[in-house]
């Protein structure tokens, strides 16, 4: 999942853009926005209307079941996406909606994903709104590795640093923790540049979750050009493209070792309870 603590670091750039270099990959992967308030990602993937049989907003609120059928595919090979609704006509609108799902947010997130995996998929990736709406902490509960997104400015470092300690430290301490400074103008003034490094080891070293650092991602005026294009996906021979594969290995690769940690101490677990009940038995 992919998150902030103000809007507009570059939760749904990266967002897509690790969902794009997974499906290239050839892993089954689904993209979901799930910034409910401002939905994007039906137009970065220009899915019409018309097209979309299910949002996540009708999953969320209990009013559709996901399944192969209603899921919307991609012009990506391998990518799926489940987008937010853009309009929404439930109750008195977008208050009446937050609040609904805020309810039961957290278990309908772990169905969905159960039934994701038994689709098939092998990566989800979460988009989530910024700060502390409920739906992206549950988000974060659930999530195997959860992606902090910073801009350089002393606004968004404070509020990491607070959103890192007050939240993330309290939740599940199982799932991984990365963050990635974005948005940084190439050719910094050295001073600029030793406050980011000094920045990045206090978050390493002072937030109590030992997120990894996922590097500094440089603005591009290329990427901003494309998007008046309506191009989202870092073009290959860009520097950013390079810099978010190296991400995905670091992310994936870590993802790996926590399954397998987990599946050892699963069956450690039951090698022990054999254990004890064999000496039950015994007595
Ligand atoms: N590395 C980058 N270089 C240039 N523009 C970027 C970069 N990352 C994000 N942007 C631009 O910044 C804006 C906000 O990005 P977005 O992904 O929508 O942020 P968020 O989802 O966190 O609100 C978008 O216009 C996007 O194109
Ligand atoms: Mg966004």
């Amino acid at each position: 999942m992919l998150h902030s603590q103000k809007g507009g670091p570059g939760k749904t750039t990266l967002s897509c853009n690790i969902a794009h270099e997974l499906a290239k990959r050839g892993k089954k992967t689904v993209l979901i926005d799930l910034d409910v308030a401002q939905p994007t990602l039906q137009h970065i993937f220009n899915i019409s209307r018309t097209d979309i049989k299910i949002t996540i907003n009708d999953i969320l609120l209990g009013n559709g079941i996901l399944s192969e059928n209603n899921i919307s595919s991609t012009s990506v090979t391998n990518l799926s996406i489940i987008t937010a609704s853009e309009k929404i006509d439930y109750g008195e609108g977008l208050l009446s909606l937050l609040k609904s799902i805020h309810e039961h947010s957290y278990f309908i997130l772990h169905e969905m994903m159960k039934t994701l995996q038994r689709m098939g998929y092998q990566y989800v990736v979460l988009d989530c709104a910024p700060g502390y709406r409920i739906e992206s902490v549950h988000a974060a509960t659930i999530a195997d590795a959860r992606i902090f997104v910073l801009r350089p400015s002393t606004f968004s470092f404070e509020g990491a640093k607070e959103m890192l300690q007050d939240i993330y430290k309290k939740l599940f301490y199982q799932s991984l923790n990365f963050f990635i400074f974005n948005q940084i103008p190439p050719e910094l003034k050295d001073k600029s540049l030793k406050i980011l490094h000094k920045w990045k080891e206090e978050l390493e070293r002072e937030t109590g979750i030992d997120p990894i650092f996922l590097g500094f991602f440089n603005l591009s005026y290329e990427i901003i050009e494309n998007c008046i294009h309506g191009e989202y996906f870092f073009p290959r021979k860009h520097s950013l493209y390079n810099q978010l594969s190296c991400m995905v290995d670091n992310v994936t690769q870590n993802i790996d070792l926590l399954k397998q940690d987990e599946i050892i101490s699963s069956s450690q677990r039951r090698i022990n309870l054999e254990t004890a009940n064999i000496s039950t038995k015994g007595e």
